[in-house]
């Protein structure tokens, strides 16, 4: 019988200390990012000074397609502080890049290192990537140096170049708690 009555009270107790929690989460979630911004540089085709900064690196099928699945890429791309080819660069970015089953798709990781007066490290970087689409999500896992602890995510932008250039820029607006 004690049991009966022990048991609500604990869980009244437990639920108010998850909404006190998740209440107070929330609230330190909304104010406490920080915001960082450059461009990533993607040369398709090496130009003198600029090096192609992609690479298919195997192909399980003989398609070598940048879409075809089954590929393999590895990837070091350029950051820069502006949009412009000749804007400071600030960091690099190596990865993989592999094309998904569904068209135009590809899992996307990274590493963003940077070295800025505010930030010295690396970032970790995750997404399922639509080739097509005006911007993309990625999760941002974690990093090093100054960047040691940090969570959140990122959004890039195709900000120059694209279909019928030889690179493309990306802006990359990346928010971390
Ligand atoms: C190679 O892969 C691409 C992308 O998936 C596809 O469009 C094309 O038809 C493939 N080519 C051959 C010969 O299978
Ligand atoms: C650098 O940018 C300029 C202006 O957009 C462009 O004309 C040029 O082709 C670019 N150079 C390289 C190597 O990407
Ligand atoms: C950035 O971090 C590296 C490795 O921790 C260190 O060797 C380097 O001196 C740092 N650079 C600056 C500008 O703080």
């Amino acid at each position: 019988m004690r049991m009966a009555t022990m048991v609500p009270q604990a869980f009244a107790v437990l639920l108010m200390a998850v909404i006190a929690m998740s209440w107070s989460g929330a609230v330190v979630d909304a104010k406490k990012f920080k915001k960082l911004e450059f461009y990533l540089h993607e040369q398709f085709v090496s130009e003198p000074g600029y090096p192609a900064t992609d690479l298919l690196a195997a192909s399980a099928t003989g398609n070598t397609s940048t879409y075809a699945f089954g590929n393999l890429g590895v990837s070091e791309q350029v950051i820069r502080e502006g949009v412009s080819n000749t804007s400071t660069i600030i960091g690099r970015a190596p990865g993989t890049f592999q094309p998904n089953k569904q068209y135009r798709t590809f899992a996307l990781y990274k590493l963003l290192t940077l070295q800025t007066k505010e930030w010295n490290g690396t970032l970790v970087v995750f997404s399922d990537w639509a080739s097509e689409a005006h911007s993309n999500e990625w999760t941002v896992v974690g990093g090093t140096g100054t960047f040691r602890m940090k969570r959140g995510y990122a959004i890039n932008t195709k900000a120059a170049g694209g279909a019928g250039t030889p690179s493309i820029t990306f802006l990359w607006e990346v928010y971390l708690y």
